[in-house]
């Protein structure tokens, strides 16, 4: 039985999403189609295809009272809409089922793990994690949620910032990692394990803020790759002074190696997402043994400014990404589906570049472009900008200077407006002026990955359809070789 709340928002989702026109909504990332959206939440693989649910409010484009709103995909491009999952109407998540994770039960049914939101009328908040059980399109909340609370945390843990399970199977038994705001008043990730993942117990902290990288520490996700544990998690509040990290609501990348407590002995620490929107990032382990990993593309310290008020979405997501560890450091990519849906190529080799160069046939809103960047002559060019989503008053520059090793976005003119934060300069690798840039553009984004994913940086631009003009500049003599797929995804 469907409660009164599920039944409005699906009600509401069959009124209004038939309104919105595809032409308005990105290619190829996901968005609620109507309504806001935050955190991917249950990326997960079942009976074959990879579900993904996300932070949901179908009412209207602003926060509010959390929902699952609930897609699913073969290829991590084409996405399919599915009814709303959860609404939130339980008397432990009355006030919103929060992030979570999802795994494929042995017996064919799919676990929701989310965190449950109630708050008394004395004002206070509890966030406890509960979990529900589906075929893949309906979920039923379990009987005796919550399956973990307040007891379960270990002294001085708070039990009003106690959020975001992430769940995995291993072998017997289910693993969960959650967020919690510790004593001194940060951020900590809490481990727990349990054999039916209804009765779950305390196993560690695997790593902790004590006041370096934020306040409370939001969704985290704890996987094995190349060899290394690696714990990703989005800390608030972070104002550290150091360019690696966007103030605010950041994303960390810790990398070493977990004791037998649990604990991680970190060996790096790094920014995962060097733009302006990336948020709260989810992975999936897939069927064929890759990680691949989505995150929220927008920035929480922006949200209320709104370019684009006549959209019936706001929030999407990244293009999902696959994950390796190199040298210490998460390299991402994105995923090799993509490839199959390159259109018409366009490509030119040994390109020199000095003033504003266009080429024939490079240019357009949905497309996967690599710019490979080499000095004409010895001596170094100072810096080199390619001009993405440009036309009319229209452009957003990456700005790549080989004398500081760095890149430079501005999407100042890219439909935003002059007061929100819109440039973001990042540290890359240095190759002696060579560089390779590959951009994926959609109609209100720009993800770019340096050096074969060294570096990834994700941006929402509102630049009309009609700025799809591409150029390259250098100060200085530089040579290019362009390659371009028009991507044909509706
Ligand atoms: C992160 C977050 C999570 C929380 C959710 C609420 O963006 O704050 O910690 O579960 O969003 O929508």
């Amino acid at each position: 039985m469907l409660s009164i709340l599920l039944s409005r928002a699906r009600s509401y989702e069959d009124e209004h999403l038939s309104a919105v026109s595809p032409l308005d909504l990105p290619c190829f990332h996901v968005t609620g189609g109507v309504g806001w959206i935050n955190d991917p939440n249950g990326f997960s693989l079942y009976r074959g295809e990879y579900h993904l649910f996300f932070q949901y409010n179908p009412y209207s484009t602003h926060w509010d009272t959390m929902h699952w709103g609930h897609v699913k995909t073969r290829d991590f491009i084409r996405w399919e809409r599915l009814p709303c999952a959860l609404a939130p109407d339980k008397s432990y998540d009355k006030d919103g089922c929060f992030s979570g994770s999802a795994v494929e039960l042995r017996d064919g049914r799919h676990l929701l793990m989310y965190t449950g939101v109630r708050k008394t009328d004395d004002g206070h908040e509890f966030q406890t994690q509960c979990i529900a059980f589906g075929d893949g399109i309906n979920y039923e909340k379990y009987d005796g949620n919550p399956v973990i609370d307040s007891e379960l945390l270990p002294a001085g843990g708070s039990e009003v910032h106690f959020r975001d399970p992430k769940i995995w199977v291993d072998g017997d038994r289910f693993h969960a990692v959650a967020g919690n705001l510790t004593s001194d008043g940060s951020g900590a990730v809490l481990m727990f394990e349990s054999d039916d993942a209804l009765s779950w117990r305390f196993i560690g902290e695997v790593a902790a803020s004590e006041n370096r990288f934020g306040r409370m520490w939001e969704c985290p996700d704890l996987f094995r790759l190349d060899g290394k544990d690696v714990l990703i998690v989005s800390p608030q509040e972070v104002y550290t002074r150091d360019p690696e990290f966007i103030d605010g609501n950041t994303t960390l990348c810790l990398i070493g190696e977990l004791d037998e407590n649990n604990r991680l002995i970190r060996e790096t620490e790094h920014t995962i997402d060097c733009g302006l929107d990336f948020y709260a990032p989810q992975t999936v382990l897939t069927a064929d043994g890759r990680r691949v990993m989505i995150a929220w593309m927008q920035y929480w310290n922006s949200v209320e400014i709104r370019p684009r008020e006549d959209l019936s979405f706001y929030g999407q997501m990244t293009l999902p990404r696959e994950l390796h560890v190199r040298d210490g450091r998460l390299i991402q990519s994105p995923v090799r589906e993509l490839d199959d849906y390159r259109g018409d190529r366009t490509a030119f080799e040994g390109i020199p570049v000095s003033e504003r160069t266009q080429l024939l046939g490079i240019g357009g809103r949905c497309l996967d472009l690599t710019v490979k960047i080499r000095p004409a002559k010895e001596e170094i060019f100072d810096s080199f900008s390619v001009h993405a989503a440009q036309g009319g008053e229209y452009t957003t520059e990456i700005c790549y200077s080989p004398s500081t090793n760095t890149i430079l976005v501005d999407r100042t003119r890219s439909g935003w407006p002059e007061n929100v934060l819109n440039r973001r300069e990042f540290a890359v690798r240095d190759r002696g002026g060579e560089i390779t840039l590959r951009l994926i553009l959609d109609r209100y984004s720009l993800e770019i990955f340096v050096n074969g994913g060294e570096q990834a940086a994700s941006f929402v631009i509102f630049s009309p359809a009609s700025a799809d003009g591409i150029s390259f500049e250098a100060r200085g003599e530089a040579v290019i070789d362009v390659e371009q797929y028009s991507l044909d995804i509706q």
